[in-house]
């Protein structure tokens, strides 16, 4: 089955000012759609062909560098459109009991992704995911992630961003740390509470 790209379900400039518009067309509309293509090229005539997105990570050292690269950019991809959005939403319920339990307040797991963002040489993602059922923050290169057999911390993310320089380079140039900053303001915590629970 060939993998195709998600739709947003929002509009390009639904994430101004933190996230521009122009922004989010090339990184949807290109970005993604190449690795989206790039991945289905490297399955073509491959056993890989007939395997979900997520049966590849399981076991994603036994593909290509092509399917590891393109596989992981399709997947980490549709994550982060999920998890954005503009509605300025608070986490609640179960997820908010978890976030204070694994890290004190709020604030204080923003910081910790966004350590985790800013140290990551080169491209990569920064993640909060659910291990052995306890919340983490981790953080991969390039277009791994945790669902991968190859990576150092596995577990399932239910929060991804993206510190590719493709992602913030218009509007904040080298500033990665102030795209961090700003990308807070337009998580959706309704799509990570329900990822959150589905994890458990
Ligand atoms: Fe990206």
């Amino acid at each position: 089955m060939a993998h195709t790209l998600p739709a947003l379900s929002y509009a390009f400039d639904a994430l101004e000012p933190h996230i521009d518009a122009l922004t989010m067309q090339i990184h949807h509309d290109r970005h993604h759609q190449a690795y989206v293509d790039n991945l289905n090229k490297a399955l073509a005539g491959t056993d890989g062909e007939n395997k979900s997105l997520e049966e590849l990570m399981a076991n994603i050292s036994a593909y290509p560098a092509a399917v590891r690269n393109n596989g992981g950019g399709h997947w980490n991809h549709s994550l982060f459109w999920e998890i954005l959005g503009a509605n300025g939403s608070q986490p609640s319920g179960p997820l908010a009991d978890a976030i204070n339990a694994a890290f004190g307040t709020l604030d204080a797991l923003k910081e910790k992704m966004n350590t985790a963002g800013t140290t990551r040489f080169g491209s990569g993602w920064a993640w909060l995911i659910v291990k052995d059922g306890n919340l983490e923050v981790t953080s991969t290169p390039n277009q791994d992630n945790p669902l991968m057999d190859i990576a150092e911390v596995k577990g399932t993310p239910i929060l991804g961003i993206d510190v590719w320089e493709h992602a913030y380079y218009l509007k904040y140039q080298n500033k990665r740390p102030d795209y961090l900053g700003a990308i807070w303001n337009v998580i959706n915590w309704d799509v990570v509470a329900a990822k959150y629970n589905a994890a458990l």
